[in-house]
């Protein structure tokens, strides 16, 4: 298959080119490189250093053929969204509108998208969440995110483009930036190995942090491999299903590190902090027949090996 990979040079969807094409298909990316790094992008793939928004878009899907878009590039910070939900809409609302219209006009068959679990349900409900749980997007990167799987849907009855939409929990692994708010595991390993300490924003009452649903990177993009054939027009949970404190992943960090102990530091509540999430993930067993084969020490343990390889 003919694959456009967009956000190729960034966290996840560089693990997906690399999926994509270790399974013989040909990747074409686009990325702005706004937070992803040449670095990450695996030199089989082609590449366009290119905004999705842009007109140009139009040149390439012209040249290039695809058979399918697999959709990563985004506004990906909650914090960022609502300092500037503007922003946030035109990158992910009116990005995706741009690709699916070239999707239609240029035949393409299937649209992937990198959806969110957490920030889409909230915490009021059943945990783990189901696909079906209530959608309460409660900032502008939840809204422009179920925007973008409402889109798809109208797109698929209406035009016959088929698509996936993975609702990812808390992703996390190798090739992970920590920027600013965003990827507590890479702010928590820049800190310990820097020796300073980090901060645990959490409610009073749960004093060892708020609960996430932490999963593999490469579990990820074996989700997005088989989403490839599988999954059509229906909206799918990756996560590992289970609920881990801050505290305890910062504990397991730690280990894996073989650092010195340094305690968190108590940095108040944080306005807006989901309590707790996780995602449930029987529809994945299902239908992909995915489920993640990394656990947290693992994952925690390849992630320590990455970033200590980068900084010797
Ligand atoms: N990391 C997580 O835990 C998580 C959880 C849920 C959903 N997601 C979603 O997964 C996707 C990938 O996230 P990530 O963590 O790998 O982030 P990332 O920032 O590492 O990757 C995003 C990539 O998209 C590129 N990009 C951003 N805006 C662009 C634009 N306008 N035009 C072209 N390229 C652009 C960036 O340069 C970057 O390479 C995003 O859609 C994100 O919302 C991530």
């Amino acid at each position: 298959m003919k694959i456009l990979v967009t956000g190729g040079a960034g966290f996840i969807g560089s693990h997906i080119v690399d999926d994509y094409l270790m399974a013989g298909h040909q990747v074409v990316v686009v990325d702005n490189l706004s937070t992803g790094r040449l670095e990450n992008l695996n030199p089989a793939a082609s590449f366009y250093l290119l905004d999705i928004r842009s007109p140009e878009m139009k040149k390439v899907f012209e040249l290039e053929n695809f058979d399918l878009i697999n959709h990563q590039a985004a506004q990906k910070s909650v914090p960022a969204s609502v300092e500037n939900p503007f922003l946030d809409a035109e990158i992910n609302i009116l990005g995706i509108l741009n690709l699916l219209n070239l999707s239609v006009q240029y035949g393409v068959e299937k649209f992937i998208f990198s959806s969110t679990g957490g920030a889409l349900v909230g915490d009021a409900g059943k945990i783990p969440a189901p696909e079906k749980a209530e959608v309460t997007a409660a900032t502008p990167y939840a809204i422009t995110k179920h925007a973008g799987e409402r889109y798809l849907d109208f797109f698929a009855r209406t035009r016959g483009l088929k698509f996936t939409v993975l609702r990812y929990a808390n992703v996390y692994g190798p090739r992970q930036a920590g920027e600013g708010e965003c990827g507590v595991i890479p702010i928590f390993l820049e800190n310990l190995f820097k020796g300073r300490s980090s901060l645990l924003y959490a409610y009073k009452e749960d004093p060892e942090g708020c609960t996430r649903d932490y999963v593999y990177v490469k579990d990820v993009s074996r989700a997005n491999l088989l989403a490839l054939d599988l999954g059509d027009n229906t909206i799918i949970n990756i996560g590992s299903g289970l609920e881990v404190s801050t505290s305890q992943v910062y504990r397991l960090l730690q280990e894996a590190a073989g650092k010195k102990k340094i305690p968190l530091k108590y940095g108040g509540e944080r306005a807006g902090d989901l309590r707790r999430s996780a995602l449930d993930i029987t529809k994945a067993k299902e239908i992909l027949g995915w489920e993640p084969k990394v656990d947290l020490e693992a994952g925690l343990a390849q992630t320590v090996k990455y970033y200590k390889s980068r900084k010797s």
